[in-house]
């Protein structure tokens, strides 16, 4: 069963709206005929687990909120990035309290931004970030309660310890159903302009509102997937009471959605390399005050060093080194990265579509995965295209995807939409080619010359602009991917 277009039944503020079309959408899915059965819930009370009105007495008060405030590097004044010692870190803020005016010193956790992701991850206004709302959405992220059989969390397709995902071809969700996507990773997904593959998802809190009602990923298809997921919440008297802190109300649909986005949004990593070397690059450039601002091969020999002396495993290991066994390699290994991040920006031109601090435009292409024999089979998914609302859907995005990040890859193989490439080469290969002809193949990925010079011809033909990468050139690119390799998450995220 394909994932169901749920963009619609999500958009916010129709949260009664919603439920009434989903219930009839996943009804029709699942083959389940009707929710009208005794003891099914009211549209009323539906509406009431879905959103409530805070009341401010049951809150903690704006005093003794604990703000959760991203910290970048600001490369003018890097001091107060610099000054914080970990990920996480406890101090004080000013603040107004915006029901008396008055000015309160209050606690605060101050987050360092990784190295290298130079904006942090917007946060939606009407979902500020605190301490109790972060921590409320990691024991649902890491609960089995949100699926009808409590035995499916979102950390089992996305778990911490593999890159925030599952490293299957495609998930297995509830009843050992398989789906037929990849789970990508949550990690850096706050930067996604839409999420899920095709986009449905306008933001992370109208995502997290998707796997509870899936038929394959957490939901066993019977009633109403929401109203019962907020009843077993309702049961728990810590969830009753941290909802209470946290929103002033029971816990309900919104509030389960915000607490578990505020919580993604903290699923960062960076600090990778590659980011270590631009930083190396720019120091080297203001220290002999000329040079254009471009890493080099002693930029990374460097940093490598640096990084065998920290015996920093995660970055080496991504590489295939060992500290203390293969100092020896360090040139030879950031000649071949520098080689492979200049093939990545000008030769094979990766960064026409993956740029940016993530390494994605979060825009929609198709290359051709899941196209077969030139063409777009015609029971397949249509990619960006079948997301898309009606009245706006647009032909060129048949078979369009989301462009991935690039910063987990170690962790997060097998790679694409469906999961069809098993390993960094076997993605390079594909690029190589031009991706998997079909008539629907992004411009981007078109010998468009090539094509102009067939049109004379008077023929019309979509042909795929080959790379032409010899092997070196290849294993080059693939060492620059695992150079991006970032820092995992620390304990406090990254741990139930
Ligand atoms: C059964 C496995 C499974 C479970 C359980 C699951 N997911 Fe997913 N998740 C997936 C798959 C597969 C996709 C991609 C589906 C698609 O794009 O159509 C996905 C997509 C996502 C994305 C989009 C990321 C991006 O880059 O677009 C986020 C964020 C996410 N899931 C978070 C969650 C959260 C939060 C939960 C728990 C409420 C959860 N997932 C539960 C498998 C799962
Ligand atoms: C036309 C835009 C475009 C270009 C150019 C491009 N990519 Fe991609 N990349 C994508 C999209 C879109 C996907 C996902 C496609 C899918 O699943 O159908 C992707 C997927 C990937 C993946 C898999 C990541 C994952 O988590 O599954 C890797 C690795 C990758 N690209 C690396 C590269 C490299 C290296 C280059 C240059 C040789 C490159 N890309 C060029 C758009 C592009």
């Amino acid at each position: 069963m394909q994932y169901p277009n749920i963009r619609s039944m999500l958009a916010p503020r129709r949260l009664l709206a919603v439920t009434h079309g989903l219930a009839l959408g996943f009804g029709a899915m699942a083959g389940i005929k009707s929710f009208a059965a005794d003891g099914d819930p009211t549209p009323a009370q539906i509406a009431e687990t879905a959103a409530a009105l805070p009341d401010p007495a049951k809150m903690t008060p704006f005093s003794k909120q604990v703000p959760v405030i991203f910290v970048t590097r600001d490369p003018r004044k890097p001091e107060a990035w610099n000054n914080l010692k970990e990920f996480w870190n406890k101090g004080k803020v000013d603040s107004v309290d915006p029901a008396t005016g008055e000015k309160v010193t209050r606690d605060a956790v101050f987050i360092k931004v990784p190295l290298g992701l130079n904006s942090a991850p917007p946060v939606p206004p009407e979902n500020p970030l605190t301490e109790e709302k972060v921590m409320l959405g990691k024991k649902l992220y890491f609960d089995t309660v949100i699926s009808s059989n409590n035995k499916v969390s979102c950390a089992s397709c996305h778990n911490p310890a593999l890159g925030y995902t599952d490293q299957m071809k495609t998930s297995t969700g509830i009843f050992d159903q398989k789906g037929g996507m990849n789970a990508p990773t949550v990690y850096n997904s706050g930067y996604h302009l839409l999420q899920f593959w095709n986009g449905r998802a306008p933001t992370l809190e109208d995502q997290a509102q998707g796997p509870p009602q899936n038929p394959v990923e957490m939901h066993d298809g019977k009633g109403n997937p929401w109203y019962q997921v907020v009843s077993r919440l309702r049961k728990n008297p810590e969830y009753v009471e941290a909802f209470a802190k946290v929103f002033g109300t029971p816990p309900t649909r919104d509030g389960a959605a915000k607490a578990i986005a505020a919580y993604e949004r903290l699923a960062l990593t960076g600090n990778s390399l590659v980011d270590r070397a631009e930083l190396a690059m720019r120091t080297r450039v203001e220290e002999e005050g000329e040079g254009k601002p471009e890493t080099n091969a002693g930029d990374f020999t460097k940093v490598l060093k640096a990084a065998f002396e920290a015996k920093d495993t995660e970055a080496l290991g991504a590489l295939g080194l060992q500290a203390g066994k293969d100092e020896g390699k360090i040139a030879e290994v950031a000649a071949s990265i520098q080689r492979g991040k200049e093939l990545f920006s000008n030769k094979a031109r990766c960064n026409s579509c993956h740029v940016g601090d993530n390494y994605s435009d979060s825009q929609f292409h198709n290359l051709g995965v899941g196209a077969k024999d030139g063409a777009w089979p015609a029971n397949a998914d249509l990619g960006r295209f079948g997301a898309q609302e009606t009245g706006h859907k647009d032909p060129t995005l048949v078979g369009a995807y989301k462009t991935p990040g690039l910063r987990q890859l170690v962790s997060t193989a097998p790679y694409m939409h469906d999961g069809s490439e098993g390993t960094l080469e076997a993605v390079i290969a594909l690029y190589n080619k031009g991706g998997n002809l079909n008539p629907h193949l992004s411009n981007k990925m078109r010998d468009e010359p090539a094509e102009r010079e067939a049109a004379k011809n008077g023929q019309k033909a979509v042909i795929p602009r080959k790379l032409n990468l010899t092997k070196q050139e290849e294993a080059d690119l693939v060492l620059f991917l695992k150079a991006l390799q970032g820092d995992p998450a620390p304990d406090i995220i990254a741990k139930p």
